[in-house]
């Protein structure tokens, strides 16, 4: 057997290994795994089945669609289809693509899959997400026939603004890197790239009139080498040199637009300017004796505004976009206060302190973007001292930045940390890549909400969509960028995408699962999914056991239980992997999954604690419904520190199945819980907390989970044998908007049925 042959087979095993789920109605989306997902889907009988002979017949609106089309069946199917241009497309070609001028929000199109017919109709960027959709329900496999699965599907995007950004600077991504970031964004409906070319660390865009900027600016690698002073010391392995001509950056522009992503150049300023100043040193702040004392910040000079305006005239010639990005985040102002232009700036312009400096520096780069008709974006450090008048906002700073300009009338692209932020790791730190801390996982990304409940409808409408960030410092090549953002990615496409109703958090998860075929047919080397049940785990049992399956086949494990982290030099096995162990004492299961797809390996640990729980009131009598709970404000973050404050609200918790938290308004609510859990029936029962909430919980004064707020804990859960009896019960939340629709815990059986709070929750 050929290697690409083995391949092909590998590709259909991975479809069907994700595909066998067990349900007696197969649900529509496990068939139909698009993401993000439409706004209408229902599922036709039968399919469409794709050949050579098929035409793909288009208006001449669509036909560079057309085109887009055919060429991914070239490249991805071997399938070479004929394409006509139609002034009316006839009902008997195979694959119809048509424009309409439909009002519906921009990208809205229809997408219907008939045993004999596809057709695809939209307005401006709709035809080509319809063709997007049509490509997810093409199979990963190229083994023919190429079934599609006969549907209709009506859909639009939530919101205007899908974004991710990518930072050239700390370590610079070739154009053909940044193609395939664009087709992949593309896929998912991604619609905005944020192309982050200028920083400390790298000037990475040609400017003709100030050749220094790429010829020395541009070359990180070489100056860190000579020893002469850049500050390259958080690039992981000293960064690489390189920039886009002029005629790259037009050929990238021209690539996007026609996939309907458009690029926002971000160009830094006043801070995050150390290659600019590196190349052209008078553009550096001063101090009063004349030198340089840092070389980050710019100087407010009329010299520095003569050259930011120069560059930003040569942007704006190359950039159709209607945004330009200045940056304006962590700029060192205090430098300001030592710098004899920035003082005698102040005192002429009345501005009262650095702030005043950074508004005033903001503030005339925006008039001069306006005269040039471009609107200016910066990130949330713009708000300081005044923000400029029709400036939009980049929220990074947490949401505060963004609620406020939204407020205040400013259109807002939501970019919190730690959401919204890929260049943390996706799991456990230790057994990740280097990344900044803490830990974003999907869900974590997925169940963000960019429209905060703090601003009313009128408010709200001026959030303008959310967006992905990644920075690079510790992101040397394009096979780990890919690792960093996908899956992650898919999240951001889905929650800017679809409608806050028509998120589902495990339809998602299957779906995404069944992305790793097509992540294989593009090369893109998207992290791979946990190992489900790798949880740390508090348990009465004497034995350990448990099944470790994984979603993709072709997937193999290697395990310890003694504490060492397994590595590819011991043996693997395929799953599923029962493990079944006695348990006399607590136990690390260490686990260390690979592919047969891919070159990547993930590392899960998981304690499993021994616990004692013996302490039943079986004489307790006069128990009422419901847990009592206090619900606390504070700052505080450790639960242990909260039983000297008042608290704002005695009262019994709601029971009500799933068990939510009480609404918050923005701050740090703690709840604190107490009462009894009433078990009718000896047997095994497994409790569980949403995945974001920092719980701790206790029956019987045992510890059953501990997560501290703000800290990453991988999933915990408690498996207990528990007597028919009544145990005493205490737990703490703390939560926030973000997390306070995740259920705060639940109690099942060994059989996996979930039981009513309202039949076990009780107080005295
Ligand atoms: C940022 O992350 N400094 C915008």
């Amino acid at each position: 057997m050929n290697r690409s042959c083995k391949k092909n087979i590998f590709l259909k095993y991975i479809v069907l290994a994700v595909s066998c789920i067990c349900f007696s109605i197969i649900p529509v989306w496990a068939q139909i795994h698009i993401i993000p997902q439409p706004l209408h889907l229902t599922a036709q009988k039968g399919n469409f089945i794709l050949t050579s002979k098929a035409i793909i017949g288009v208006d001449q609106q669509s036909e560079a669609v057309g085109t887009y089309l055919q060429n991914y069946l070239t490249q991805y199917y071997k399938l070479n289809l004929k394409l006509k241009v139609y002034p009316h497309v006839p009902t008997t070609v195979a694959i119809k693509l048509v424009s309409n001028n439909s009002k519906g929000a921009q990208g809205a199109y229809t997408l219907s899959v008939a045993p004999g017919s596809v057709n695809i109709s939209g307005n401006g960027a709709g035809v080509f997400y319809g063709v997007q959709s049509l490509i997810e329900l093409l199979p990963a496999s190229i083994i023919k026939p190429l079934k599609i699965t006969a549907c209709k599907i009506a859909d639009e995007p939530r919101f205007q603004w899908r974004g991710l950004s990518l930072d050239v600077c700390r370590h610079f991504f070739t154009v053909d890197e940044v193609k395939k970031y664009i087709d992949i964004m593309a896929h998912y409906k991604l619609n905005v790239l944020h192309w982050h070319l200028t920083d400390d660390e790298g000037w990475r865009i040609q400017i003709d009139k100030y050749p220094r900027l790429t010829e020395v600016g541009a070359k990180v690698a070489l100056y860190a080498k000579e020893g002469k002073f850049r500050k390259l010391d958080n690039l992981i392995d000293g960064g690489n040199d390189g920039f886009y001509t002029k005629a790259e950056i037009r050929d990238v522009i021209k690539y996007a637009q026609d996939r309907f992503v458009t690029i926002l150049p971000e160009i830094e300023m006043p801070g995050h300017s150390e290659a600019a100043i590196f190349a052209y040193p008078e553009l550096g702040c001063q101090d009063s004796t004349g030198a340089k004392h840092r070389v980050r910040m710019l100087d407010p000079s009329e010299h520095t505004f003569n050259f930011l305006e120069d560059v930003l005239t040569e942007v704006i010639g190359l950039f159709p976009n209607q945004y330009i990005h200045i940056g304006g985040d962590e700029a060192e102002m205090i430098d300001w206060l030592k710098s004899p232009t920035a003082v005698t700036l102040m005192k002429k312009e009345g501005l009262k302190d650095e702030k005043g400096v950074q508004s005033y520096f903001i503030k005339r780069i925006e008039k001069f973007l306006i005269s040039k008709n471009k609107k200016l974006v910066g990130w949330d450090e713009i708000l300081q001292g005044g923000l400029a008048e029709s400036a939009t906002v980049m929220s990074w700073q947490g949401e505060a930045g963004g609620i406020a300009a939204a407020k205040m009338h400013h259109h807002v692209v939501m970019t919190p940390l730690p959401y919204m932020y890929f260049d943390a790791p996706q799991a456990n730190e230790e057994l990740e890549p280097i990344g900044w801390n803490p830990p974003v996982t999907w869900q974590m990304v997925y169940n963000y909400e960019p429209q905060s409940s703090q601003l009313t409808p009128a408010e709200a409408a001026y959030i303008l969509g959310a967006q992905g960030n990644i920075w690079t410092e510790k992101i040397p090549n394009a096979p780990h960028l890919e690792y960093m953002v996908y899956p992650r990615a898919l999240a951001i496409a889905e929650l800017s995408w679809s409608t806050k109703e028509n998120k589902d958090i495990d339809r998602f998860d299957y779906k995404m699962k069944q992305q790793y075929g097509l992540f294989k047919l593009w090369d893109l080397n998207a992290r791979l999914p946990d190992i489900v049940g790798v949880d740390h785990i508090a348990t009465n049992k004497e034995q350990f056991k448990t099944t470790l399956k994984y979603p993709l086949l072709g997937a193999r494990l290697r395990y310890t239980l003694d504490g060492k982290m397994p590595d590819d030099k011991i043996q693997s096995v395929p799953f599923p992997v029962t493990i079944n162990v006695p348990l006399r004492e607590s136990l690390t299961l260490k686990t260390y999954t690979t592919w047969t797809l891919n070159s990547q390996h993930i590392m899960q640990t998981a304690n499993i604690r021994r616990i004692n729980i013996n302490a039943a009131k079986e004489n307790i009598t006069n128990l009422k419904p419901g847990l009592s709970y206090k619900l606390i404000k504070t700052k505080e973050i450790n639960y242990a520190k909260l039983d000297t404050i008042t608290p704002a609200i005695t009262a019994v918790i709601n029971t009500a199945n799933p068990m939510v938290l009480p609404v918050t308004d923005g701050d740090i609510t703690w709840v604190k819980m107490n009462g009894f859990i009433k078990i009718d029936q000896e047997g095994d029962y497994e409790f569980t907390s949403g995945f974001e909430l920092s719980p701790a919980l206790f029956i019987d004064n045992e510890p059953l989970m501990i997560k501290d707020k703000n800290t990453y804990v991988e999933p915990q859960k408690a498996i207990l044998h528990l007597k028919k009896d009544i145990y005493e019960f205490s737990g703490y939340y703390s939560a926030d908007d973000a997390n306070s629709k995740q259920t705060l815990f639940q109690l099942k059986t060994a059989d996996g049925k979930l039981l009513d709070p309202q039949t076990y929750l009780f107080h005295l």
